[in-house]
């Protein structure tokens, strides 16, 4: 009798071992895990969203969370499904960088019926009001700081000719951030072109003229060529870029250096600003190259993330929330629908500070930058 139980109970705990109930359930999450969070990221080929994932998933695993992370490859109809199955697998809440903000209405109000927190990661997710929070940098101040660039590294306060020539590009049309970039740095630089020391020989200034889909730098580039043999002829220099983002800042500089820029007498490379602080851009930045770009740090994102996500199960109070940045054209009981938001500092990044801002604070090692 006592050889039949031990053998039964040997024979149930080997059935559990083969069925993997000794560790974890349907979910693939373990049994003591506090919950599954689905963390969704536009794309793995842009150096900043692997970082940007890689923290949150993290974070909320240190928390005892069970985190599927996904990447959706730039593909709208591939993020949809993602979400999708996220809900279907009954997440406890859903942290989303969108590739186009105004795509996931349907899978926003399934969230909602399903009781799903959603927080819109980096990017505003537009157009539905079953949005919970906004984690961001404030985006307004970034686009101020790429205007700020240009005025300081063309010293335009006090120009050395003028006009000071510009040419000038946005981020993408369907990424809401665009327009605190674009806004912010046109208000820097607006008094500038009004006053005649800033000039813009292409005369392309509006935002839906100077975007560039999905962020895609080598159609930034094939753009830049274009103006530069368009516009720039004789004794017309580009002085000056307003570029959006890092990559879109290196292949513009290339599309200059391929018509002289850096290499011929008067013709120096112009300055260009960018966001993002990516490797390349720093290397480039001390060589002399690119100027500077905006460090927006994807770690304390990630950090201010894991925070919320953790504060919203439990369901603690949260604090500091931003209740009138962001209406994201939604709207609830006929008023324009605003998400609360949590806005972090950006800084800017030059040769003077790499050190200070980039190194020091391990945002970069020596080794990665080659230095
Ligand atoms: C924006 C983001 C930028 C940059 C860009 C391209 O939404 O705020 O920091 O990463 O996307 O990925």
């Amino acid at each position: 009798m006592k050889r039949t139980v031990v053998f039964g109970f040997a024979l149930l705990m080997a059935a559990a071992v083969f069925l993997g109930c000794g560790g974890k359930d349907a979910g693939g999450q373990a049994e003591d895990s506090k919950g599954l969070i689905g963390v969704v990221m536009p794309t793995r080929s842009e150096e900043r969203w692997n970082k940007d994932g890689n923290a949150v998933k993290e974070g909320l695993e240190k928390l005892g969370y069970t985190v599927d992370l996904q990447f959706s490859d730039d593909d709208i109809p591939t993020q949809l499904n993602q979400i999708d199955n996220m809900i279907t697998n009954g997440v406890k809440a859903l942290v989303i960088a969108s590739i186009d903000g105004s795509s996931l209405g349907t899978q926003l109000e399934n969230a909602r019926a399903a009781g799903i927190p959603v927080i819109s990661y980096d990017r505003l997710l537009m157009q539905s009001p079953n949005v919970d929070y906004y984690v961001s940098f404030d985006n307004y101040k970034v686009g101020r700081q790429m205007g700020q660039i240009l005025v300081n590294g063309l010293n335009l306060d006090n120009p050395a000719k003028r006009p000071i020539n510009l040419e000038l590009f946005a981020g993408s049309p369907d990424d809401n951030n665009s327009v605190g970039f674009y806004q912010g740095a046109i208000d820097v630089l607006q008094p500038y072109m009004d006053s005649g020391v800033v000039a813009v020989p292409s005369g392309q200034i509006d935002r839906t003229v100077i975007g560039t889909l999905r962020w895609d730098a080598a159609e930034a580039q094939k753009r830049m060529e274009n103006l530069l043999s368009r516009y720039y002829s004789g004794n017309v220099v580009l002085d000056g870029i307003l570029s959006p983002y890092d990559p879109i800042s290196l292949s513009c500089l290339e599309a200059c250096k391929a018509v002289g820029y850096g290499s011929t007498p008067g013709k120096p490379l112009p300055v260009a600003g960018g966001q993002d602080c990516i490797v390349a851009s720093v290397k480039s930045i001390v060589q002399g190259e690119q100027y500077a770009t905006v460090l927006k740090d994807t770690r304390s994102l990630g950090a201010a993330t894991v925070e919320l996500v953790d504060k919203i199960m439990k369901g603690e109070t949260i604090s500091g929330l931003d209740t009138t940045s962001y209406p994201n054209g939604a709207s609830v009981n006929g008023s324009p629908y605003i998400v609360p938001s949590l806005l972090l500092d950006s800084v800017i990044v030059t040769q003077d500070n790499v050190q200070k801002d980039v190194i020091d604070t391990g945002y970069h090692s020596r080794e990665e930058l080659g230095l």
